[in-house]
């Protein structure tokens, strides 16, 4: 059976007894229903995974636009002081374009994936030549080829007691907060048609601690507003756990508000769901993990600035969930819209029907001066 056949005769099945477009027409895939919404979708993908045909053949069908997992990581990319390695990276821009999809950048500047010498070498007098050198050289060699790229990742870590709710990451010791204006400013003067995005996690949830970090990263994106930093966009990570209590949603819709006030667009770059905290019983872990990618998707497409949705991986083979640590129970997870063997899963059926549900929004544009 192939998989359109597959789709066909188990979304019935597999859904919730909701009637939805996406169910009277079972053969369209999640990137048409998207389409119809206005809406980007797609995931991460690894070098590795462009090897695999069955993988990819799905990837061009269900994604219209995908991002590197490592690929395009200092680490990666950067190995040596004066040595970069653009061949895989070239590889997933290449694939996207044959496949007529977009592509984010992942990342410029992060506290984690960068390579030994950079630790080694990095001083606060060279600092900020290194960070702005790698990344006139990367947004360079890409430019004009992404849709969007993290420029800083994650740079929010309240738990560090620093002004701002600031990480203390490798480049906010050696330069202080301004690494992250010197990293916008860069990444524009490299790709003048790059969106410029403000990538993070732990932003989701109805939590202390989620608030406190919500507060933290709309003070960061008030303040790049004020002082006139370049920045398009928040991306919204969204690794969410699910658990036998539902979720509540007040916290994420203030702050989407607010983000949006910001004339900022929104997108959801790493989605998945770690089941974890989730019985062994596969179908009733499929069941919840649905449950909470319907219940995210309908409360975070609600909001019109949301342009994009991808998870973090297409499959469950390759999630960094499993690749880290088994669950306690030794089952591999199942936190994506495919399984192992690229079945979809029920998180496709419900990320396809909450988008099919979605109100239709303006569609993603570039950056006003690009
Ligand atoms: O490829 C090597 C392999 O050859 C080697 O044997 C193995 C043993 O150490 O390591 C493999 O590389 C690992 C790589 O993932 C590929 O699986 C790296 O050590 C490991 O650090 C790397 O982890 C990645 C992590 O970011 C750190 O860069 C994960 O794949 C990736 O999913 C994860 O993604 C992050 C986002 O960038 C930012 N947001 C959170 C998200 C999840 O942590």
């Amino acid at each position: 059976m192939n998989r359109r056949a597959f789709l066909a005769s188990t979304v019935l099945g597999l859904s919730e007894g909701r009637a939805s477009v996406a169910q009277q027409t079972p053969e369209i895939d999640l990137r048409e229903v998207a389409k119809r919404k206005n809406l980007l979708v797609g995931s991460a993908c690894s070098f590795r995974e462009l090897q695999w045909p069955e993988f990819t053949q799905l990837l061009a069908e269900e994604a219209s636009i995908v991002v590197p997992e490592n690929e395009m990581k200092w680490q990666a990319i950067h190995p040596a002081p004066d040595r970069y390695d653009f061949r895989r990276g070239d590889a997933l821009v290449a694939f996207a374009q044959a496949h007529g999809q977009l592509v984010r950048g992942h990342n410029l500047c992060w506290h984690e994936a960068n390579p030994a010498w950079l630790l080694q070498t990095a001083t606060p007098q060279n600092a900020a030549q290194l960070l702005t050198d790698h990344i006139a050289t990367v947004a360079g060699h890409y430019a004009g080829k992404i849709h969007s790229w993290d420029v800083v990742n994650e740079a929010i870590h309240v738990e560090d007691g620093l002004p701002g709710g600031l990480r203390s990451s490798l480049w906010y010791r050696l330069l202080g907060a301004r690494y992250i204006d010197l990293a916008y400013q860069a990444a524009r003067r490299a790709d003048p048609h790059a969106l410029l995005t403000y990538n993070d996690y732990d932003l989701e949830q109805d939590s202390p601690q989620h608030e406190l970090k919500r507060r933290a990263v709309l003070g960061l994106l008030r303040s790049m507003r004020e002082r006139n930093v370049p920045i398009d966009a928040l991306g919204l990570q969204s690794h969410l756990h699910a658990s036998l209590q539902p979720y509540r949603w007040r916290g994420l819709h203030r702050f989407l508000d607010e983000v949006e006030g910001l004339q900022l667009q929104v997108f959801v770059t790493e989605l998945d769901v770690d089941d974890t905290a989730l019985p062994s019983d596969e179908r009733e872990r499929d069941r919840l993990v649905a449950r909470l990618y319907r219940e995210y998707l309908h409360n975070v497409l609600r909001h019109r600035a949301v342009k994009a949705v991808l998870t973090w991986g297409l499959c469950d083979r390759d999630s960094w969930l499993n690749w880290r640590q088994r669950r306690p129970d030794r089952l591999p997870r199942r936190p994506l819209p495919f399984d192992a063997e690229l079945r979809p899963t029920p998180a496709y059926f419900a990320m396809r029907e909450e988008i099919s549900r979605a109100p239709s929004r303006t569609p993603w544009h570039p950056p006003a001066a690009g």
